[in-house]
């Protein structure tokens, strides 16, 4: 089978890997691709903004079968342009798509199904917006509606933040039409998890749960990022809270998308936030999490293939899926400047002797090869990811692996996984949960 994969980022880069083990596979592609996804198959140097370019660009390689990674092409309909044609595509259609393209359209479809997510008003207006905020205490959260590469949600301490980012986002139309609409939000506070799972409208597969670390510094400090890293670890959720999700979150969601017509196939991602009063949407990815997605396929040991087989033949619910008992971590090294403008150029030294120490993979994303030498080239440079006997060997291996790259101006958070040490200080019994690790499917 030839497959094609489309992305550059180290999601990809993840994806790419995985399915390169897969007994089905015989060629593999990766559009545009990055330096570090040169390793496990070819990149294909094409601007893949347009559906009709994956397209036309599956059809010259002859791709058997097509993932995709980033949301931007799943919003833009690429997988309608390759179901006309007949040809084998990972992702939602453009309609279901919109849990992720549209945030209005996902809050309100969250109330209409009665699915756990914050209160929240939508306005179309600066006035009516600012208008809104009196019905919010502090801190309260400001969105634009459509898509925003993780720059279009402000968690505001003051009504003057709020008001900036209102401001920001309807008036002076820094995010273009995606702000032209906003959702004012009550602020939830607990523990974040990221929960995915694989569906094929009939059942589910839950991936193993993950942990996103988004704020650029430790302890969850300073501005939002697209993800400083990730682990996983079965201990992020018990049996008992995960089937509570699956049960009221996950199935109403997807049997709801059902119900109004836009039945959702493949990854969706159910960003929650773990209240006093239980697990709460925060938002829907109709994707894999970047950089969850490399702990997680870290841990996979199922043929993804398969996988995807049974999505679209509908027969998921006969496929398994197992998972390694060992968490894994992984650390995104970052440019000087980002989440804001990134230096880029920087020699990077040391990755391959990170990878040499064994349990550890180094995935790419900024990066870019010239004259025999690897650069940065964005914001997240690489994810070093490890998997250990448990969460406190995999952290420790894989901060060494970080110890042993370099670029200049390379910064990351010290404290990937912290939050999962301190659950299994105050709760030791976690270490040993009786989870389900092969397939968990459940029905819609
Ligand atoms: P989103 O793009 O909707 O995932 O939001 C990005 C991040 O903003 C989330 O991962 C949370 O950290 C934060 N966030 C979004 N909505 C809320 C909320 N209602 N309360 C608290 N934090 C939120
Ligand atoms: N890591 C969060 C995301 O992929 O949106």
């Amino acid at each position: 089978m030839r497959i094609l994969v489309i992305g550059s980022g180290g999601r990809e880069h993840a994806l790419t890997w995985k399915l390169r083990e897969s007994l089905s596979m015989e060629e593999i592609y990766c559009a545009p691709g990055n330096p570090g996804i040169t390793q496990e198959g070819e990149c294909l140097p094409v601007d893949v903004s347009q559906p009709q370019v994956i397209l036309e660009l599956a059809r010259q390689i002859k791709a058997d079968l097509t993932v995709i990674g980033p949301e931007a092409p799943l919003v833009t309909g690429v997988v309608d342009e390759f179901e006309k044609e007949g040809l084998w595509i990972v992702g939602p259609t453009k309609a279901a798509a919109r849990l992720e393209g549209s945030k209005i359209f996902a809050k309100q479809f969250m109330q209409r199904q009665g699915i756990p997510t914050g209160r929240f008003v939508v306005a179309d207006s600066f006035d009516a917006a600012v208008k809104a905020l009196a019905g919010f205490g502090l801190p309260v959260v400001v969105k634009a509606d459509g898509l925003a590469a993780g720059k279009g949600v402000v968690v505001a301490k003051t009504r003057e933040e709020a008001e900036r980012a209102l401001d920001e986002f309807v008036r002076q139309k820094t995010l273009g039409r995606a702000g032209e609409r906003v959702v004012i939000e009550e602020c939830l506070t607990g523990e974040e998890v990221s929960f995915i799972v694989l569906t094929d409208g009939q059942s589910v597969v839950p991936l193993v749960p993950t942990q996103d670390h988004k704020a650029v510094f430790d302890n969850d400090q300073g501005p939002n990022t697209g993800g400083m890293g990730a682990y996983s670890d079965d201990s992020i959720l018990d049996e008992r809270t995960r089937d509570i999700i699956l049960s009221k979150i996950v199935v109403p969601t997807l049997a709801g998308m059902a119900a109004e017509g836009n039945p959702f196939r493949c990854f969706l991602y159910f960003g929650l936030m773990m209240t006093a009063e239980g697990a709460k949407v925060l938002e829907y990815n109709v994707r894999l999490g970047d950089p969850e997605a490399q702990p997680i396929l870290m841990r996979l040991r199922s043929d993804l293939v398969d996988l995807f087989k049974g999505i679209r033949e509908g027969k998921l619910a006969a496929v398994e899926a197992h998972w390694s008992p060992n968490p894994s971590v992984c650390v995104v090294l970052a440019s000087r400047g980002y989440p804001g403008k990134p230096e880029v150029g920087k020699v990077i030294t040391g990755y391959e002797a990170a990878e040499a120490l064994g349990g550890v993979k180094v995935f790419h994303a900024g990066t870019t090869f010239h004259e025999r030498q690897l650069f940065t080239s964005g914001g997240r440079v690489l994810g070093v990811t490890a998997t250990g006997a448990d969460l406190a060997g995999a952290i420790e291996r894989a901060y060494a692996a970080v110890g042993k790259i370099h670029f200049d101006g390379m910064h990351f958070r010290r404290d990937i996984g912290a939050k999962g040490l301190r659950r299994l200080t105050r709760a030791p019994e976690r270490n040993n949960l009786p989870v389900r690790r092969v397939s968990g499917q459940c029905k819609i």
